[in-house]
C-alpha cells in the first residue's frame, strides 16, 4: 500500500486548511484507520470517495471533534484542535439527514447557529434572511421544514451550516437523499457556493462520478486507509493501485492478469509495447477496446443501454471484459465479434514496469 506523498501538496500552515497526521482510531478491538495522514488545502473542495465502511462519516467527524481519535492529531489552519470540542473548531457540517427542528420556520432554522453563539436576535434574523436569499430560498423563511421540498430543506442545511461563518464545511453525502435530477442540480449549485465562499469543503460521497465532477482533489478511501490523493484527472489517468483503478471509472477499468512471452500475449492479445516477458496485472478501459476486428474474439454476454453510450460484456477465454460503444449497432446477446485493445490503452498495476 503506497503512502500518499503530501510533498508537494501546498501548506496546510496558511489559511484553513486542514492536516491529519498519524491519525489511528478504534472501535474495541476494531482498527478503523492506522495511522492515517490527509492534508486539505486552504480553500479547496475535498472529496472522500470510498466504498461503504471505509471510514469517510468517522474520519469527517474526527475532523469535526464529533468522535475522538485514539492518537495523532487534527490541525486546522495550521493550529493542533485535538484538544478541541467541535464548537470551538469553527466547523460547519451537513449529514445526510438535515435535521432541522421541524417546529421552528426556516429562517429560526437558519439562524439558530448565531442564536446558540449568543447573537443579538436582529443580527441573527439579519443574517440569517441574507444567507436564506444567497441560497435561493428567501421566499420560504416563513415556513416549516414540513412545508418546503427536499432540495430546499437541504438548501436549509446548507444555509444552516454556513451562516457561522466556518472555516471549514464538513459535508456527508448531503444529497444521497434527493432524486437522481436534483442530486445533480445540488452539487452544482454546492460547487457554485464553494467557490463563493472560498469555504475550504471535505465532501463525502460513495458516488465516484459524483466526486470526480466537483472536486478540486479527491481522496480514493478503502478500508480504512488512503489509496490515493490527486486531482480527478490524475485518479482518473493514473490509478496508484487496482482498488483505486477499479472503483474509478463507470463502467470500471477492466483488470485481469497477462502474460507476455516473444512479442505477444495470452489470453488476450494487447500491445505489448514496453511490456516485459512475464505475468502482469494489466488495466483497461472500456472505452479502449474496439469492436468490429482485431485479433482476439468473444461472445457478447450482455448489452447494457446507457444513454449515449452501450456498455458492451464480452467473455473470451475465461476472461470477462467490459467494453463501450457509441452503437451497438448490430452487436446481439450470445453473438461474436472481434476486438482490439487500443495502442497505449495498457496500464500495468501495482507498479510494475511499463
Ligand atoms: N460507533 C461505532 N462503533 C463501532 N464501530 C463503528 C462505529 N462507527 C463506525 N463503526 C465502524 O467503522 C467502520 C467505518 O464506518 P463509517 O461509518 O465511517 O463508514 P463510511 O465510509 O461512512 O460508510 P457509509 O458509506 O456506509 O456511510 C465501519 O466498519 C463501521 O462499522
Ligand atoms: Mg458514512
Amino acid at each position: 500500500m503506497p503512502v500518499p506523498d503530501f510533498s508537494a501538496s501546498p501548506s496546510a500552515e496558511r489559511g484553513t486548511g486542514v492536516r491529519l497526521e498519524g491519525i489511528t482510531k478504534r472501535f474495541g478491538k476494531f482498527t478503523v484507520f492506522d495511522d492515517l495522514r490527509l492534508e486539505v488545502s486552504a480553500g479547496e473542495l475535498f472529496s472522500l470517495v470510498g466504498p461503504s465502511g471505509s471510514g469517510k462519516t468517522t474520519l469527517l467527524r474526527i475532523i469535526a471533534g464529533l468522535e475522538t481519535h485514539d492518537s495523532g492529531h487534527v490541525y486546522i489552519g495550521g493550529k493542533p484542535v485535538d484538544h478541541l470540542g467541535p464548537a470551538k473548531r469553527n466547523v460547519g457540517m451537513v449529514f445526510q439527514d438535515y435535521a432541522l427542528y421541524p417546529n421552528k420556520s426556516v429562517l429560526e432554522n437558519i439562524a439558530s447557529p448565531l442564536m446558540v453563539k449568543g447573537a443579538k436576535k436582529q443580527d441573527a434574523v439579519r443574517e440569517a434572511t441574507e444567507m436564506a436569499a444567497l441560497l435561493g430560498i428567501g421566499e420560504t423563511v416563513d415556513r416549516k421544514p414540513g412545508q418546503i421540498s427536499g432540495g430546499q430543506q437541504q438548501r436549509v442545511a446548507l444555509a444552516r451550516a454556513l451562516v457561522k461563518k466556518p472555516d471549514v464545511f464538513l459535508l456527508d453525502e448531503p444529497f444521497s437523499n434527493l432524486d437522481a435530477q436534483l442530486r445533480f442540480s445540488s452539487r452544482k449549485f454546492l460547487k457554485d457556493v464553494q467557490r463563493r465562499f472560498g469555504i475550504t469543503t471535505i465532501y463525502v460521497t460513495h458516488d465516484q462520478s459524483e466526486a470526480l465532477s466537483i472536486s478540486d482533489r479527491v481522496a480514493i478511501m478503502g478500508k480504512g486507509e488512503v489509496h490515493q490523493v490527486g486531482t480527478p484527472r490524475e485518479i482518473y489517468a493514473s490509478p496508484a493501485d487496482e482498488f483505486t483503478a477499479t472503483f474509478i471509472g463507470s463502467p470500471p477499468l477492466n483488470v485481469l492478469t497477462v502474460t507476455v512471452a516473444g512479442g505477444t500475449s495470452s489470453p488476450l492479445f494487447i500491445p505489448v509495447d514496453g511490456l516485459k516477458d512475464g505475468e502482469c496485472r494489466v488495466g483497461i478501459r472500456p472505452e479502449s477496446i474496439a469492436l468490429g476486428s482485431g485479433p482476439n474474439g468473444a461472445e457478447v454476454t450482455a448489452l447494457e443501454f446507457a444513454g449515449r453510450e452501450t456498455i458492451v460484456y464480452l467473455k473470451t477465454d475465461g476472461v470477462e471484459l467490459r467494453a463501450v460503444v457509441q452503437d451497438a449497432g448490430a452487436l446481439q446477446v450470445g453473438g461474436r465479434v472481434k476486438f482490439a485493445v487500443q495502442p497505449g490503452a495498457v496500464r500495468v498495476l501495482g507498479g510494475g514496469p511499463r
